[in-house]
């Protein structure tokens, strides 16, 4: 969507504050031997708490509230009877609506103990969005976003999953801008505009450049033993300070 008004913004911060609230107490409360399902309803009861629905549920019948993945789990994964265990790679991802305001974020953390590798991936794959966020604003060419996630993941030595995108929401949880690449495509001429609101979620990676759907429709795992983390956040471009919605 294009944020018009200052009541547009509001709720976009009120739905994005829920979110970041949701992941922090999921984060928080992650423990070993307790299932995916176990946590995800952690996050159900905070967005219930208040008010929100679970966009991925409301909007594309996702079978959870929140999507969890772990280890070679990279992204969509489904709530259920996984074991979390000591030393998992977690993503936890929440998408929420409010009175029809959308927000969408995420974040990988390591359960303790935590190794020096995975702690390092997970840092630098939050300082690559930061360092996306920080360079936009009306004006600049989409293709910007993919060019700094994939000169960002190789400074740090790793590599860029090519098939996961960062997106519009706002309105809906996926809508336009479509499918902003996470790599370089000079012939993508698409503009940022004042008030749209984009997700930033780069999926940085030790080795794999791309994931595959499993069977059950969802999950999409790396084909190797690569790590990958991803950082999101759901941002508002203005011809100033990028607004940050996800957060506390
Ligand atoms: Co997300
Ligand atoms: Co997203």
């Amino acid at each position: 969507m294009i944020a018009q008004s200052p009541q547009d913004i509001d709720q976009l911060k009120k739905i994005g504050k829920i979110v970041a609230l949701t992941i922090e107490e999921m984060k928080k409360r992650t423990q070993p031997g307790m299932t995916t399902r176990q946590l995800d309803l952690i996050g159900r009861d905070v967005l219930l708490s208040h008010g929100a629905a679970s966009a991925p549920m409301k909007d594309v019948q996702f079978p959870g509230y929140t999507c969890i993945s772990i280890n070679e789990e990279v992204a969509h994964g489904i709530p259920g009877d996984r074991i979390i265990q000591a030393g998992d790679l977690v993503n936890v991802d929440v998408s929420a609506e409010l009175e029809g305001y959308y927000a969408d974020a995420g974040q990988s953390f390591q359960v303790a103990p935590v190794e020096t590798e995975v702690d390092r991936l997970c840092r630098h794959t939050y300082a690559t969005m930061m360092k996306v966020i920080s360079g936009l604003k009306g004006g600049v060419k989409l293709n910007q976003i993919g060019k700094t996630m994939q000169e960002e993941a190789k400074r740090g030595g790793y590599r860029i999953i090519e098939n996961l995108c960062s997106h519009g929401v706002g309105r809906s949880l996926h809508e336009e801008p479509f499918e902003i690449l996470p790599y370089s495509e000079p012939r993508d001429r698409r503009v940022l505009k004042a008030g749209q609101v984009i997700t930033i979620e780069p999926f940085v990676s030790t080795g794999a450049t791309y994931v595959d759907q499993q069977a059950d429709g969802w999950t999409l795992k790396v084909p190797d033993r690569s790590r990958v983390a991803q950082f999101e956040h759901t941002i508002i471009i203005t011809n100033g300070n990028t607004i940050i919605t996800t957060v506390c």
